[in-house]
């Protein structure tokens, strides 16, 4: 008898990542709602995610289960430099490891298109997104005040070119690029 495979709540297999495509916008604006409609600073609006799903497609990654969206992470490229703007998991999938597959997709783009730089925006007391780009390498650089409203402090973390070679090195010897 073969042996049963007990699911467990960090197998990712269960999960697939992929670009974005136009017909994903729906799935975003549910995303949206469901992760920031409580957040001070609010969901991103039809615009922006437009902006995503036609001329940043190939950039912006969407985490499914099945059908279901369960994450994504949104990068807008400036010639080398990426600036990571959302990377979000929905609440019952966090902890699940999916958002490890989301960063593959993303640092897997970053490789390939040979890029200087990644930035990341982050408040400071957000210490989920905070570990995540440390794991990456991610320093802080510089703080901006007043970002979205009065009061508003954010963090710039930053990787670098020598940051992204030694992800290369791991990337290479994980097979995750060539
Ligand atoms: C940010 C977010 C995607 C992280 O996903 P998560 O499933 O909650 O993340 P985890 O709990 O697995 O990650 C946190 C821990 O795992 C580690 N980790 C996460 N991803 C990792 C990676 N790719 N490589 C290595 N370590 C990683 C971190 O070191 C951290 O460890 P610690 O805090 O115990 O030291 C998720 O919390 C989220 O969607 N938050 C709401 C949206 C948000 O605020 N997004 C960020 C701003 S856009």
């Amino acid at each position: 008898m073969a042996p049963i495979q007990l699911a467990n709540s960090t197998d990712t297999s269960r999960f697939t990542v992929r670009p974005l495509v136009s017909s994903d916008f729906q799935a975003l604006q549910g995303l949206e709602a469901a992760l920031w409609k409580d957040d001070l600073t609010g969901e991103l609006c039809p615009h922006y995610l437009r902006l995503c799903t036609e001329l940043y497609a190939d950039w912006c990654f969407v985490a499914l289960e099945g059908d279901q969206a369960v994450g994504y992470v949104l990068n807008f490229p400036n010639g080398k430099v990426n600036y990571c703007a959302t990377l979000a998991v929905l609440p019952e999938y966090q902890k699940t490891r999916v958002n490890y597959l989301l960063l593959r997709a993303m640092v897997k783009k970053l490789l390939e298109e040979d890029m200087d730089e990644c930035r990341f925006l982050v408040e400071p007391n957000n210490h989920d997104a905070r570990s995540v780009h440390q794991a990456l390498g991610a320093r802080v650089v510089s703080e901006v005040h007043d970002y979205y409203r009065k009061g508003d402090l954010r963090l710039w973390s930053v990787i670098d070119k020598g940051d992204l070679e030694k992800l290369r090195g791991r990337y290479t010897r994980l097979r995750l690029v060539s």
